[in-house]
């Protein structure tokens, strides 16, 4: 625990954090920072909740219903590492009075240059390719074997047309792609660089040859993209997903995989990480990644900051910039008394 400094709020961080972060943590907060970053279960934030004002969590943390139901109530608010918040039971914190924010804007970029990265890695062979190499069998290339599959002037669609998906709309077309959308709401041209609308999921995917999942993991797109979705692909299709793995069910991707419905798939994002279905070791048309999308030093800095720009908003007893519980006056007293 830090030296008690009164008047400061106490935070948990549940991981270890970029050190700038860290720093800044320390400067304003009583914090409790995991330098070991030794990885805590449900159980043990509970208990050691107990001593602190606020929560600083990521995605690695699960924290349900329950989870939020227990915590103690000197807990006020839980600010996560990450723009996706299906972790966090945001009804639960929300019927408690938790203030719950996350970290949008921040990733963009980084994400979309993964969505870029796992369309050029799973269509070229990028996995493949650096196996043969290492492996000493560079020998067995010839004219016609092995081959990729084209990027450039290619098909693609897009799940999700937030930021995310704007970013890697933008991106495809400097690789000349044409690119279509589905999103609940059709965006104003000016945030669509040129991507034509497609209302229903349905009409899109039977004219994409690249398909990039860049919506948020919810009740309505959990385990939206399964087999009778996969087949409405055409034959050979790319299926590249940075958001989140439970959009997808993995027993219909593996199977549109084997028959070659699906040439390849990238995947940074997978149901139940790090324990993903062990299938996907054995293929060699998937390009996999451990959940990089926000992984450089500037993005993780970012989301860090914004977290503590949160928190600090919130115990200064104002509405933070990212909350995404409904606010209640509750919340906001709380911290004054
Ligand atoms: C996010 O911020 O949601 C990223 O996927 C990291 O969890």
């Amino acid at each position: 625990m830090p030296k008690e400094s009164p008047g400061k709020p106490r935070i948990l961080a549940t991981r270890r954090m970029m050190p700038d972060v860290e720093h800044r943590m320390k400067s304003i907060f009583q914090a409790t920072l995991n330098e070991e970053d030794r990885p805590m279960d449900r159980s043990e934030i509970l208990e050691r909740a107990a001593r602190h004002d606020g929560l600083l969590v990521t995605s690695f943390d699960k924290l349900g219903p329950d989870f939020i139901q227990n915590l103690p109530a000197s807990i006020r608010i839980i600010a996560t590492h990450s723009v996706g918040y299906d972790h966090l039971s945001i009804p639960q914190a929300e019927a408690r009075g938790i203030a719950v924010t996350n970290t949008p804007g921040v990733l963009t970029e980084a994400t979309a240059d993964i969505a870029m990265l796992l369309m050029l890695g799973a269509a070229r062979g990028a996995s493949w390719g650096d196996r043969m190499v290492r492996e000493n069998r560079w020998g067995e290339t010839t004219l016609t074997s092995p081959m990729g599959h084209d990027v450039s002037g290619q098909r693609l669609g897009i799940l999700g047309m937030g930021r995310i998906g704007q970013a890697v709309a933008r991106r495809a077309r400097a690789f000349g792609m044409s690119v279509r959308y589905h999103a609940r709401q059709q965006l104003p041209t000016d945030q669509t660089h040129g991507a034509r609308y497609f209302k229903r999921l349905e009409d899109m995917l039977p004219d994409c040859d690249f398909l990039s999942i860049n919506c948020a993991s919810t009740p309505e797109t959990r385990g939206m993209l399964n087999a009778s979705m996969l087949s409405l692909l055409p034959t050979g299709a790319i299926l590249v997903n940075t958001a989140r793995g439970d959009i997808v069910e993995d027993e219909a991707v593996i199977q549109a995989l084997k028959t070659g419905q699906l040439a390849a798939a990238g995947l940074d994002v997978f149901r139940n990480e790090p324990n993903i279905d062990p299938r996907y070791r054995q293929m060699d048309n998937v390009f996999l990644l451990p959940h990089l999308g926000s992984a450089t030093p500037a993005t993780r800095s970012a989301m860090g900051h914004k977290c503590i720009d949160n928190l600090e908003q919130y115990f200064r007893g104002e509405r933070p910039t990212d909350l995404l519980t409904t606010p209640r006056e509750t919340c906001l007293d709380l911290h004054t008394a």
